[in-house]
């Protein structure tokens, strides 16, 4: 069935991961999808792959979002989607992941055996003005940013659909975790706030907020896996098409009465939220 017929969707961060599977089912259900990420020839490549058009942005730059908007808009006169899906977990980089999930893992154990705690893994006492700012950054300003650029249409329009990547982060706090947690609250408060504003123009904005799904993003943090799977009542991470089928059902007419809502497929890990 192609539920996605004639539409036009851009998904940002869709080189790899969740984005890349949400533009693959997008594609399949019929729509024009146009692949961003912050390098080109990866963007191009998954574009080549699924037969959509690459585009280059570092979400968190205004800039760089409208030059990426000025390309889309070469190439197409309306756009019907836009998934706000670009992230980072904030262990990019980072030559010591295996240690510092084997401290969180420790700091765990420790705490349920209700043991001494003398430090706090990643705790916010140790976080950097740029570690913070990059990840309020690429989330928030990125979802902002993408969302201000494609309204300039949809609202003419009187048109469109937006989706923003949530987390259950956003809703259940963690330690060492406040940066992403924070960012994540932020998107699933502004996906409310948009969905509220752009009714009036037929533009429905909704979040979807992943429980744990395996990615790139959270093969680094293998050593937590058994731990995760333990807490899930599913018992599994999630698969890429855990999400991806919540976002072809948000974007389609089937959903053409559900604005300001978050979808949270995770496992069960939350009952509701
Ligand atoms: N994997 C999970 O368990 C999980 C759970 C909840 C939410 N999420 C969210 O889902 C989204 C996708 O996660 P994923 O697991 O596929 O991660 P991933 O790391 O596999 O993919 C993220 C993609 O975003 C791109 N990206 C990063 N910063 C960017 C920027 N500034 N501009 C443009 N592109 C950028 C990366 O290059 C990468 O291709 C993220 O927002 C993440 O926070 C993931």
């Amino acid at each position: 069935m192609n539920r996605l017929e004639g539409k036009t969707a851009l998904v940002t961060g869709a080189a790899r991961g969740l984005g890349e599977a949400i533009a693959r089912r997008f594609t399949e259900a019929g729509a024009r999808v146009f692949i961003n990420d912050l390098n080109l020839s990866a963007a191009q490549e998954t574009a080549a792959r699924l037969g959509g058009y690459g585009l280059a942005a570092d979400v968190s730059s205004a800039d760089s979002v409208a030059a990426m908007f000025a390309e889309l808009w070469k190439q197409t006169d309306s756009l019907d989607i836009l998934v706000n899906n670009a992230g980072i977990s904030g262990l990019e980089g980072m030559n010591d992941i295996d240690q510092r999930m084997a401290d969180m893992l420790s700091h765990a154990e420790k705490v349920a055996a209700g043991a001494p705690i003398d430090s706090i893994p990643g705790g916010t006492d140790s976080a950097t003005d740029s570690d913070w700012q990059r990840m309020m950054s690429v989330h928030v300003d990125g979802t902002f940013h993408c969302s201000r650029e494609a309204l300039k249409r949809m609202y003419p329009a009187k048109s469109g659909n937006i989706i923003n990547m949530g987390s259950i982060m956003g809703t259940l706090g963690r330690g060492g975790g406040t940066a992403y947690c924070t960012a994540k609250a932020a998107i699933l408060g502004f996906t409310r706030a948009l969905a509220h504003e752009a009714a009036p123009m037929n533009v429905r904005v909704n979040a979807i907020a992943p429980g744990w799904i395996a990615t790139d993003m959270t093969d680094p943090m293998e050593a937590m896996h058994p731990m995760l799977k333990m807490q899930t009542p599913l018992a599994r991470l999630g698969d890429v098409d855990d999400i991806a089928w919540a976002a072809v059902y948000l974007a389609s007419e089937e959903a053409k009465f559900v604005t300001g809502q978050t979808l949270s497929p995770n496992g069960g890990w939350y009952m509701s939220q």
